[in-house]
């Protein structure tokens, strides 16, 4: 009894694309081609003009412990950033600078929610909303995102999903793993609900600056949500620094001490070189963020295109981030079985939709931060596979 784990470790879930992503390296350890459109992760290097900034900064002697909620000078500048992209004013005292983005979602989640509560979040959406909801003993409700919407959410249904017991409300646009993207009307339906049942919102906006035909919307934007929203962002995906660890939570100065104190516990505080080459990547040159959102936007219409050209697979065309989530029901296989047969027998690394909830039951998530010849041959990979899939049928 003594050796046992502690029970909330049964509740606490996980991301399946570093799984696949691991089991697709052993596949590949053994000599077998494989293509990777599994994991969330530009396929670009950070751009010279940040990376310099942080070899100088580690020059410079940045290599020392420092404030739980981030240096002075980068959480200023971050949020002059985060303000002026959003048309907002942010204080210094409003930003905590994380390793990655990630610790934000863990660390207002473990903050505000407990037993006896519940939290709304998206389905399909990042499995670590889930994932720590459930680690805190709060009811995880789920909010379904269906294709027919163009993968947002019916705001009917998230006016019968809240009630008083309601803590949080979790939303995320531009999307992961639907690449769906949230309107400002559907946000100031999230606020009308928060504001009737008095509960917090978080909002997941890292993807805010992959954003193919429309303008962001941010949460904060909306009126009176600012006293009650947490806003996610980082620099991982829009500057291609998923190693360097960077991300920062906008909050109300009231939240911000506490989510402070969980960094103290936990990380302490974020590596310094990185918080100086972040400042460097959000008002040095743009050219090298620009020049992928350009990229991406061709390879969502390549694939897109591609996809729909199979039969059985129809695939919408999503307005953000670098996913893709085709239909494969009319295959007629389980999706989980399908994504393993995918990876195991044609060598094409993906995600089962399920891997982001049960909505996502009848969907692959295909991330397409690859390319353009990659994606090709991952489509005819795919397009071989239903192939046989037929022949074996008949
Ligand atoms: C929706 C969403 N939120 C947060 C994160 C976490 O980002 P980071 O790598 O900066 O921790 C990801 C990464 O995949 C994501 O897709």
């Amino acid at each position: 009894m003594a050796r046992q784990l502690a029970s909330r470790m049964s509740r606490l879930g996980t991301e399946t694309a570093f799984e696949v992503l691991a089991r697709a390296k052993q596949l590949e350890a053994r000599g077998r081609s494989v293509i990777h459109l599994e994991i969330g992760e530009p396929d670009f290097d950070t751009p010279g003009n940040i990376v310099d900034a942080g070899v100088n900064a580690l020059r410079g002697g940045a290599t020392h412990y420092g404030p739980s909620s981030g240096l002075p000078e980068a959480r200023a500048r971050f949020a002059d950033a985060f303000g002026s992209a959003r048309g907002l004013k942010i204080a210094p005292e409003q930003v905590v600078i994380t390793p990655g983005a990630k610790p934000i979602l863990y660390y207002t989640i473990v903050a505000l929610a407990e037993a006896g509560d519940e939290v709304i979040y998206p389905n399909p959406g990042f499995p670590i909303y889930e994932s720590v909801i459930n680690f805190t003993g709060a009811k995880a409700v789920a909010l379904p995102l269906r294709e027919e919407n163009d993968f947002s959410f019916d705001p009917d249904e998230l006016r019968a999903l809240a009630n008083d017991r309601t803590k949080l409300i979790i939303l995320n646009t531009p999307q992961n793993p639907t690449g769906g993207v949230l309107t400002r009307k559907d946000l100031e339906v999230v606020a009308e609900v928060a504001q009737k049942h008095d509960c917090w919102v978080l909002s997941d906006e890292i993807y805010s600056r992959i954003l193919y035909e429309s303008q962001h919307c941010s949460m904060l934007a909306i009126d009176g949500m600012s006293d009650r929203t947490v806003v996610l962002d980082g620099h991982s995906k829009t500057y291609a620094m998923t190693g360097w660890r960077l991300g920062f939570g906008v909050m109300p100065t009231s939240l911000e001490p506490v989510v402070s104190r969980l960094q103290t516990n936990i990380a302490s505080c974020t590596a310094a070189f990185t918080q100086l080459a972040g400042i460097e990547a959000l008002h040095g040159d743009q050219s090298g963020a620009e020049t992928m959102v350009k990229e991406f936007r061709v390879r969502r219409d390549m694939l897109v295109d591609a996809l729909n050209e199979i039969d059985g697979v129809t695939c919408n065309r999503p307005g953000g981030a670098f996913y893709v989530f085709p239909n494969v029901k009319a295959l007629g296989r389980n999706t989980d079985e399908l994504a393993t047969m995918l990876l195991d027998e044609y060598g094409l690394a993906s995600l089962s939709g399920t891997a982001f909830g049960k909505y996502g039951d009848g969907y692959l998530r295909f991330s397409y931060a690859n390319s353009q010849e990659n994606l090709r041959e991952g489509v005819s990979r795919l397009k071989k596979c239903v192939q046989d899939l037929g022949s074996r049928a008949s």
